[in-house]
């Protein structure tokens, strides 16, 4: 069995008029990609931050490589780095200085400063731009270097709230690529919380959904997809026997497929296809068109949540706006 990075027990977050996290368990084990999804005021955040030792819970167990995080809450700021959700970077100083106020916080000795520092710029590809002052950067360079500053301390694990909201699609992927390498070349455990159904599925090995504070499910993205009941193959033909076809065939059929228009549905529709066709042809059903509709994360967190959050302009907006708006409002 992998060694457990984080085992979280029975914890509960309580604020005056709201339950922000309520009685949620799970554990990560360690090099694990895990992420925590989930609509907005889910308790992602607040559960990130207990985890971290930066807000006390109200009751439960959190125990970090093995260390009881409420008793030895200095072991585990030792091991790891942090990304909050907003931004954290100082735009009247330079990538440098921002870096170089990091290793400050974290305690990292002053003989060690230049050579961390250079390590993390050169990791998160920012050195050509060390000199320049922060507000010249993009939202892309702003998240990097707040990755940089959060691996001055060499964490073993890390966390990173919300890593790529309001970038654009390469900037994202280019967070994602350093993501991945950073559990690649260190072998660093890395929690992360995301509203983003792609970023979710490209990164995370399991997701936990929460809801309202509470943790609804667990798993790996594409068993959570599993669990839907899977992707629909649907065909069209001008047979109008090929719904009872498929059904003598054995293939489980959906409720609204008609005699010349059947859906089918199956875990893994891409390998299913061509049987399919092979099957009804040789039943003497030719197909006109087959299209194929596979089961997404947002499929996933409707079920579970009731609420659908599609990645879209829109919502990549309202990101923002957030994100700038908490920065006013600090
Ligand atoms: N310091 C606080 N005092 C009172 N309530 C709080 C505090 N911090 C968080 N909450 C509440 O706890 C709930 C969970 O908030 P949290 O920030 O953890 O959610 P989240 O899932 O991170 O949401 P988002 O996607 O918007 O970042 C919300 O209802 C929020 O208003
Ligand atoms: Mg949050």
């Amino acid at each position: 069995m992998a060694n457990k990075a984080v085992v979280v027990q029975d914890l509960i977050k309580t604020y005056p008029r709201v339950m922000a996290v309520d009685g949620i368990s799970f554990t990560i084990d360690e090099g694990e990609i895990f992420g925590l999804l989930g609509p907005n005021g889910a308790g992602k955040t607040t559960t990130m931050r207990v985890l971290l030792t930066l807000i006390r819970p109200t009751s439960g167990k959190i125990s970090v490589f093995g260390v009881d995080a409420l008793a030895y809450s200095d072991k585990v700021r030792q091991m790891a780095g942090y990304v909050p959700q907003d931004v954290s970077v100082d735009g009247e100083l330079t990538g440098y200085e921002n870096i170089l106020m990091s290793c400050k916080l974290y305690g990292v000795p002053s003989k060690e400063r230049s050579q961390r520092i250079k390590e993390a710029l050169g990791y998160l590809e920012l050195q050509d731009r060390a000199g320049s002052m922060v507000n010249t950067y993009s939202g892309g360079m702003m998240r990097r270097l707040e990755i940089a500053q959060a691996l001055v301390n060499r964490p073993k694990i890390l966390f990173l709230d919300e890593p790529s909201i309001g970038l654009d699609p390469i900037a994202k992927r280019n967070i994602w690529e350093h993501v991945e390498n950073l559990r690649s070349d260190f072998g660093t455990t890395i929690i992360l919380t995301t509203h983003d159904m792609n970023e979710a599925d490209a990164l995370c090995d399991r997701l936990g959904i929460m809801s309202k504070g509470k943790l609804i499910t667990i798993g790996e993205p594409s068993r959570l997809k599993a669990s839907l009941g899977g992707d629909v193959v649907t065909v069209t033909t001008k047979n109008s026997e090929c719904s009872a076809r498929l059904k003598e065939l054995g293939y489980s059929v959906t409720s609204d497929s008609s005699g010349e228009h059947c859906g089918v549905i199956v875990s893994d529709g891409e390998k299913l296809i061509p049987h399919l066709l092979e099957n009804l042809r040789k039943n003497n059903v030719e197909v006109e068109t087959v299209s194929l509709e596979k089961s997404s994360l947002d499929d996933v967190f409707l079920k579970y949540t009731g609420a659908r959050i599609a990645e879209g302009d829109s919502w990549l907006e309202a990101s923002r706006v957030r994100r700038t708006f908490r920065r006013l409002t600090k």
